[in-house]
């Protein structure tokens, strides 16, 4: 069975809501999710992994939360290629720079090579209403980004 690492930060547990959502779809598509908080994943648990979901809350002005940045630091010395990878975050729109965190991300995952299956996904504060359903849609369209690269 495919094993996705699903690794993120969350403070007041927005992050963690969206995670949640996107586990539960993942494991419905018959994927093996290993979750974590991002503190205790290292650059080499990165390595281990073919497939990548990051999620992040944003932080200061549109910044990755503190809890990330060893991690974005350690990613420069690794080569993604070959994984498919995914980020997502919680934001407020209120600030100027909405889920600037992801952005980061995913920026950094393409100057390491990395693949990015699906778009990132930006969801207002905690997943309500049809936020739920686009978590939903971003862990189906990962799941069969995996299992087509899988067959392939
Ligand atoms: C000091 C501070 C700065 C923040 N800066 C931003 C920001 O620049 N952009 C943004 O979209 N959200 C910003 N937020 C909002 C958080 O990202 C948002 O509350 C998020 O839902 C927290 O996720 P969590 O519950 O997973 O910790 C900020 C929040 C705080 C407290």
């Amino acid at each position: 069975m495919k094993e996705i690492l699903l690794a993120y930060a969350s403070m007041s547990g927005n992050t963690e809501a969206i995670a949640d959502l996107i586990e539960e779809e993942l494991v419905k598509h018959g994927l093996h999710v290993k979750r974590a908080e991002v503190y205790d994943i290292a650059a080499s648990d990165l390595v281990l992994a073919e497939s990548i979901i990051f999620g992040a809350y944003t932080w200061g002005d549109g910044e990755l939360p503190d809890d990330f940045l060893d991690l974005y630091d350690e990613m420069d010395d690794i080569d993604l290629s070959q994984k498919q990878m995914a980020v997502f975050g919680s934001g407020d729109s209120s600030y100027d720079v909405f889920c600037g965190a992801v952005d980061l991300i995913e920026e950094k995952i393409k100057g390491r090579n990395g693949n990015i299956a699906v778009p990132g996904l930006k969801i207002e504060l905690s997943p309500f209403g049809e936020d739920v359903e686009k978590c939903k849609v971003f862990a189906k369209d990962f799941a069969e980004v995996v299992a087509k690269s899988a067959a392939s």
